[in-house]
């Protein structure tokens, strides 16, 4: 559900000038096994990916080298400027009846107008007076863990829908594994990215360590470490995946359920989003100074340019890693990349 960003940041007790976000829509760009970040190069890379955002998107994207807005020709976002690349692992419904996959088809978020894919946020909860500085080029983290077995709800959660909805994302009433119980709405999984940076590195070599929370996790603080100095928007991610579909009450209950991420995790606890900044020139600065000024929100940001939902459906990549993953309904004997189911 869309939480309503006035009273979630009230709770939060911050400023009201700092309301303000962008909440946007970024269709599928493609499926499939590639990871620039994790594995350059590697053709195919262990698990699949669900990947939005510019089609420059490739297995290698080195940094300071490979400018995405000057490479691609669309981008699958509702903002034309943002040629970035998001993405995070895809869901599979595994039978209980028969061990075979399916791919868990996706709808659109609440208001907006999307063909798969994400919701895209950029928040200024760490922002000092109003003030955040945007990622420069060559930018990119990780959140989560895909060889995690703990619970961090906090960053890495799911909802329920259709259950009675919780508030804020990530809140008491969504949980860090994936629901063991039938949600008629469908699951809506989060990924929320820190939001302090140490004010140099692009990049580290965990994909991490450059970045920080100011909240121990989960949504930010205006107080961010000294390690980490540096306000920066935070991102986060939603993903509506259409569970409801698979409805029959044997497959759940007792700590049961039959979905996995596509790198083997059934406990959900690995899921986890990579970013690669690429908005043109200084078009997302800008568009952060404008959320105090209330002439930039969601995805209706008027600093910024904004194509129509159908331009951004249209924005499509092929495969570079050519195989079947699943999806259209279609039946799978494995994982693709073959990874083992673990409870
Ligand atoms: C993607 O990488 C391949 C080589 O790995 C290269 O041939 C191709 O031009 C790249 N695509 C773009 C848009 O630069
Ligand atoms: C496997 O089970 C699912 C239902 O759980 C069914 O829809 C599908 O047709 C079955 N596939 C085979 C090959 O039996
Ligand atoms: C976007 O903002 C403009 C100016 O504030 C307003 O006129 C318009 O109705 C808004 N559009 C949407 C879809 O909210």
């Amino acid at each position: 559900m869309f939480w309503n960003s006035l009273a979630a940041v009230a709770l939060l007790g911050q400023s009201v000038s700092a309301q303000n976000m962008l909440r946007f829509a970024c269709s599928q760009l493609t499926v499939e096994r590639a990871d620039p970040l994790v594995t350059p190069g590697l053709n195919p890379a262990p698990h699949t990916h669900q990947i939005i955002g510019g089609n420059s998107f490739n297995l290698t994207m080195e940094p300071g080298k490979y400018d995405p807005p000057a490479k691609s020709t669309c981008t699958s976002c509702t903002y034309s400027e943002d040629f970035s690349n998001y993405w995070t692992a895809s869901l599979y419904f595994q039978s209980p009846e028969n061990g075979t996959f399916q791919r868990v088809p996706q709808y659109a978020n609440f208001g907006l107008q999307q063909d798969g894919g994400m919701t895209v946020y950029y928040m200024p909860y760490s922002a000092k007076n109003g003030k955040m500085t945007a990622f420069k080029p060559g930018f990119r983290m990780i959140a989560g863990d895909p060889t995690s077995k703990v619970n961090n709800r906090v960053s890495i959660c799911h909802r329920c829908l259709g259950n009675g909805e919780g508030f804020a994302p990530c809140d008491a009433k969504d949980t860090g594994e994936l629901p063991t119980k039938y949600c008629p709405s469908g699951i809506r999984a989060t990924i929320i990215f820190p939001s302090c940076w140490d004010g140099v590195n692009l990049d580290s070599p965990d994909h991490k360590s450059h970045v920080a929370y100011s909240n121990r996790g989960g949504l930010g603080s205006p107080t961010c470490p000294s390690s980490h100095p540096v306000a920066i928007p935070q991102v986060m991610y939603e993903i509506m995946w259409d569970t409801g579909r698979y409805k029959n009450n044997a497959w759940y209950g007792n700590g049961k359920q039959p979905f996995v991420y596509s790198f083997g995790d059934a406990t959900g606890y690995g899921q986890h989003g990579d970013y690669l900044f690429g908005w043109e020139g200084d078009s997302l600065q800008k568009a952060m100074d404008a959320l105090p000024t209330g002439r930039c929100a969601n995805a209706n940001c008027s600093v910024l340019k904004i194509q129509s939902g159908r331009d951004s459906m249209t924005c499509k990549k092929a495969q570079q890693v050519v195989e079947d993953v699943g999806g259209s309904g279609k039946w799978i004997r494995e994982l693709p990349g073959g990874a083992q189911v673990t409870h």
